[in-house]
């Protein structure tokens, strides 16, 4: 038995993609058990890239069979068409190889709808979000009136069941926020042709990996978005809203405690974030360019799901050392370190200042991070390319030490580096 946690240990888009690529190879199942298509993970197929948002990208090892767990909120629309592009690249998707949880929720255009005026209304204090219909989607499920996969399997129902939650909504989009309604009937009748194509695939995921597991079989969670994303540990009200950390995969999964293995965190060499929300070691201007990119390449830091260019700044081990506590990580892996080559000198943020006082961990979590100043520790940079470095021995000292460096201050051992997108770009130590 095996079962094992990917999680993002920062704001998302770590590069959880390649890990899980790498880990995936041995799985027998890989899950995905929170969030929806507010994700995207970059996956490569032969000569072609993919940017899956609602499919656990360990599918496209052959071998797997992929899961999406409770805790998520599918939107069918997109579901299907990426069934269909990775079809379209030879992966084999069909109901033996992929199953969908009957408690995962719908999302619908209603809830789209409801995400984007939201937003509008917040004005200054949006949160920034994907506008995919998330947050709506869990508001439904927590006030009891959301739709779940398990609707598809009725279709005789179905209909009406997406009828009236559209005209609930409709309700709130006129009243509340004057935008236009939309029309029920189509939708429904939209919805219960996903119903079709998808309910050969819905079932009972719990008692699958639970068998799978209790026969020996490997079970690896996919996480998707990050550890200070999450909506009770997270930067709140910045946050997504859902549980992406270690212990969500228990819960959107239905696994009980005590049967993992390894929580492993994935974390940038550096930091980004996007969408609003604090961000104490944020830098900007050329710094900010010397680490985001301009776009030219696929790997530079613009949003998979929106193209949003992401905030960037330096490491902040005071968030990391808390992701590394929330999650119960038994090590990192570090993505992007090439990212770092050329640079002068590298910062790690170690520690707060606040009212003369430093301190090393969050007094209140992570909630309010504007009263924080960042106190950095510097660490001279590397000339030499790290691209082609399979072995950690081949590392310039001063990138060796920098890793080392962040082993000391969260206190957990960074067992994987990547130095560069191509899926042998890694380093095993
Ligand atoms: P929502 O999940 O669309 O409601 O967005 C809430 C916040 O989470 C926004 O700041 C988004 O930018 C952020 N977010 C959601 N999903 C991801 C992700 O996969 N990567 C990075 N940020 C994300």
């Amino acid at each position: 038995m095996t079962f094992n946690i990917i999680v993002g240990a920062q704001w998302g888009d770590e590069g959880k993609g390649r890990v899980v690529d790498l880990l995936a190879s041995e799985a027998d199942y890989v899950a995905r058990y929170s969030g929806g298509d507010n994700a995207g993970h970059t996956v490569t197929v032969g000569e072609q890239t993919f940017k899956l948002h609602l499919i656990p990208s360990g599918v496209i090892h052959p071998h797997t069979i992929g899961v999406l767990g409770n805790g998520m909120v599918i939107n069918p629309a997109v579901l299907l068409a990426e069934m269909e592009q990775i079809r379209g690249a030879g992966v084999n998707i069909n109901p033996q190889r992929m199953r969908i949880s009957y408690a995962a929720h719908v999302i619908t255009p209603g809830h789209i709808a409801l995400d984007k005026a939201r937003e509008m209304a917040r004005g200054a204090g949006k949160i920034g979000t994907t506008q995919r219909g998330i947050g709506p989607a869990y508001n439904d499920k927590a006030a009891r009136s959301g739709i779940r996969m398990e609707s598809v399997l009725s279709p005789e129902t179905f209909a009406d069941e997406i009828m009236a939650h559209i005209e609930k909504i409709n309700q709130q989009l006129t009243s509340l926020y004057g935008a236009p309604p939309l029309d029920a009937q189509s939708v429904a009748q939209e919805y219960v042709g996903y119903a079709r194509i998808l309910a050969p695939y819905v079932g009972d995921i719990t008692t699958l990996l639970s068998t799978a597991l209790k026969n020996g079989k490997y079970v690896l969670a996919e996480g998707a978005q990050g550890t200070l994303l999450d909506l009770d540990h997270g930067t709140y009200p910045f946050v997504t809203s859902s549980t992406p950390t270690a212990p969500g995969a228990l819960v959107g999964l239905g696994l009980g405690v005590g049967r993992t293995n390894r929580v492993v965190g994935v974390t940038k060499a550096f930091q980004t974030r996007v969408g609003e929300g604090p961000f104490p070691t944020e830098v900007f201007g050329e710094a900010a360019t010397r680490l985001r990119g301009t776009g030219t390449n696929p790997w530079d830091e613009f949003g998979t799901t929106t193209g949003r260019p992401r905030r960037v700044g330096w490491l902040d081990a005071v968030l990391l050392r808390y992701a590394v506590q929330i999650n119960g990580l038994t090590e990192l892996t570090l993505t992007k370190l090439d990212i770092l080559t050329g640079l002068n000198t590298l910062r790690i943020c170690t520690g707060y200042k606040t009212d003369g006082k430093t301190l090393e961990n969050l007094p209140l979590g992570p909630k309010d991070l504007t009263p924080f100043e960042p106190v950095y520790e510097e660490l001279p940079g590397w000339e030499k390319d790290v691209w082609e470095v399979r072995k950690w021995a081949d590392l310039p000292a001063q990138a060796q030490a920098y890793i080392q460096r962040i082993e000391t201050l969260v206190d957990v051992p960074v067992s994987l580096v990547s130095v560069g997108p191509e899926r042998d770009q890694i380093i095993r130590r």
